[in-house]
């Protein structure tokens, strides 16, 4: 068996938002497809670790907004890299309440509200069956799994149900590594010149948990 052929699967990028209490949380998750259309129906996997995973299971109401493009890469480092057990992610974020879920203002190329239905124990994830109850398309274009990772050069983390480890022939020569969500610098300013203000672009850590390798 070779698991590479699965890497040719093609999927969105997207934030799973849920409540806790009135606290908007949520993660990102690339693992999200329509299953059937009268009622329309998704399936969500979420892996069983991250804390919107208890959301879900407890209240049985969570949203889906559809990344575009040119999202701000900075909130797929922040829902898709923390956990909303010690972060706010939802900081400095307008939001409206969607039939019983938090849905970003302004974010991506839509959104849909959903009930969960049913659920399926897939091992490390749990995929829930979810009615869409509301939602409504944004301008933009969707920003694929693909795009993620070809074009703004992202990372998965293990909790994502399609990660491999890499597999890439390293650079040639030192390279810089985010330590978090090991995004590559790839600038052409030497990396210890950038002014200690510098950020990772993808997940806004600051420059000092970048490693060379
Ligand atoms: C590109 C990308 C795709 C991801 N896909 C999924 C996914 O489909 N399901 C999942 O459970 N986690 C996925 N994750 C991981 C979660 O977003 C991550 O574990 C998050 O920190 C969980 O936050 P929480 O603990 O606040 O729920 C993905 C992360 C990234 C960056």
């Amino acid at each position: 068996m070779d698991l590479k052929v699965l890497r040719n699967l093609s999927y969105g990028v997207y934030l799973v938002t849920a409540l806790d209490g009135m606290r908007p949380c949520g993660c990102v998750a690339n693992s999200i497809m329509q299953i059937s259309s009268r009622p329309a129906t998704v399936a969500v996997s979420i892996n069983k670790e991250n804390y919107t995973h208890s959301l879900i299971s407890r209240h049985g109401y969570f949203a889906v907004t559809l990344l575009a493009q040119d999202t701000d890469p900075g909130l797929i480092g922040t829902f898709g890299f923390q956990s909303a057990r010690t972060a706010n992610k939802f900081d400095g974020l307008d939001f409206t309440f969607e039939e019983g879920a938090p849905v970003p203002a302004n974010v991506g190329c839509g959104w849909f509200s959903c009930q969960v239905t049913g659920s399926y124990d897939a091992g490390t994830h749990t995929v829930f069956f979810a009615r869409v109850t509301d939602g409504a398309p944004r301008p933009g274009e969707p920003m694929t799994y693909s795009y993620y990772h070809k074009v703004i050069k992202g990372k998965s983390p293990k909790a994502a149900p399609t990660y491999q480890p890499e597999e890439e022939p390293a650079p040639a020569g030192k390279v810089w590594k985010c330590g978090i969500c090991g995004y590559i610098y790839e600038g052409d300013t030497p990396f210890e010149q950038l002014p200690d203000s510098y950020t990772c672009p993808l997940c806004r850590q600051p420059k000092t948990v970048f490693k060379a390798e």
